[in-house]
């Protein structure tokens, strides 16, 4: 706690300060980088086990490094509603995408208090161990885990020292093995409700602090490599260049401009050149195309028009396209009976007429889904800004959102037998 300052129990002050104490927990101590296995995972997990106590929540790391605490309803061992978020970031991240949620997530059980004791489910928190994917390139481990769907192949997954994933399990004092003991079966839950900043520009252009989410984008990710010809910069003349960057560079405009004339967002977001030197044509170039739509459909239509102008141009300059698909997830739609209740506890707050919004960011719950019906609940920031250490709230904003999660929970509660 900040000296001087007045933290009551379940209040947004308490919440941003949890953000910033989180902040501590990273690889570097010049910006935050905080990823899946690491030391400042394990860190911030038992940071968060101990907030976790404090409301009254029996805690465990479960067999894929998740953080859950649990507070039992009006029974012992009745399903739950599970609340949370994930504790990863990206690089050189801000302080609340993820963490925002799950501590959000605790205070409201702090302030629901002895009134869990008589709910018709049980309330759970968790903190996703991997969303962002950063050390191992492929995003939602930790949800995937609790979701059940592991995949055996991601074992061999390399971070950027080449450690493997398997190896990282077990530095960090996990089993492998044992990864399955992290699903979680639909019938011990009832839903997962995520509070979550908006990452986008939306709210604040409404002048509204909340808003629920419809649907999480569908993503689909590809590796592009366009193939030319090395050869002398000073000694090839244009008829005889296949120049793999200039081509690279006619592709990126084009997958701009066709996501710009449809719904959907396309992104390359990573470029790398060979050979790379100031004095030979670029030989090759490969490209990374991170594709979202809020449907499948309208993702995989433009794909197919990028694709066919890509491979078009290509053609026009003598180069040759080779296309991997790296990571496919559909589009993961909240839940009606859920999102209502998350509808019911903005209005309550007095925000305006409840907005909703598909998300273009990625979230756990698109793993969740699989096995227990999501919504979510976005709460306003700073100039839509987010991946990037200037990502801010109001605390205004989270006070509403403390108050909205919490009416959402008793009204799921008292919507219940
Ligand atoms: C994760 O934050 C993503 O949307 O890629
Ligand atoms: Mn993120
Ligand atoms: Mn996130």
């Amino acid at each position: 706690m900040t000296k001087g300052t007045h933290r009551v129990r379940g209040s947004a002050i308490e919440v941003l300060d949890r953000c910033a104490e989180l902040d501590r927990y990273s690889a570097h101590a010049s910006y935050l980088e905080r990823v899946y296995l690491s030391p400042q995972h394990a860190a911030a997990n038992a940071a968060t086990a101990d907030w976790m106590a404090a409301a009254g929540m029996s805690t465990w790391q479960d067999a894929a490094g998740n953080q859950y605490g649990r507070r039992e309803g009006r029974e012992v061992g009745l399903p739950a509603l599970l609340l949370g978020s994930h504790l990863d970031t990206v690089p050189d991240a801000g302080s609340y995408d993820g963490m925002l949620g799950v501590v959000m997530a605790i205070a409201v059980v702090e302030r629901l208090g002895d009134r869990i004791d008589d709910f018709p489910f049980a309330v759970e928190v968790v903190g996703f161990s991997d969303e962002e994917g950063t050390r191992f390139g492929k995003a939602l481990l930790g949800s995937c885990a609790a979701a059940g769907s592991w995949d055996e192949d991601w074992w061999e997954l390399r971070d950027k020292t080449g450690l493997t994933l398997h190896k990282a399990f077990h530095d960090f004092g996990l089993d492998p093995r044992r990864v399955g003991d992290a699903a979680r079966r639909p019938e011990e839950l009832i839903g997962y409700l995520e509070a979550h900043i908006e990452q986008g520009p939306y709210l604040e252009a409404a002048d509204a602090s909340l808003g629920y989410v419809t649907t999480i984008a569908g993503a689909r990710r590809f590796k592009l490599s366009i193939i030319g010809e090395a050869r002398h910069a000073g000694g090839t003349p244009y008829p005889r260049r296949r120049d793999a960057l200039v081509g690279a560079a006619e592709a990126i405009s084009t997958i701009e401009r066709l996501a710009k004339a449809s719904d959907c967002i396309a992104t390359v977001g990573r470029i790398e050149v060979m050979p790379g030197a100031v004095n030979v044509i670029p030989g090759r170039a490969d490209l990374s195309l991170d594709l979202r739509a809020e449907s499948d459909q309208a993702r995989d239509a433009m794909w197919s028009a990028m694709s066919a102008d890509i491979e078009m141009l290509c053609e026009a300059r003598g180069l040759e396209l080779r296309v991997v698909e790296t990571h496919r997830a559909p589009s993961m739609p909240c839940a009606g009976w859920l999102t209502d209740a998350v509808v019911d506890g903005i209005r309550s707050t007095g925000d305006g007429e409840p907005m909703g919004l598909w998300s273009r960011a990625g979230h756990d719950g698109m793993a969740v889904g699989a096995v227990t019906d999501i919504a979510m609940l976005f709460v306003r920031c700073f100039d839509g800004i987010s991946h990037h250490p200037d990502e801010g709230v109001r605390e205004q904003d989270v006070a509403l959102g403390l108050d909205a999660l919490e009416r959402a929970v008793l009204t799921i509660a008292e919507g219940r037998p």
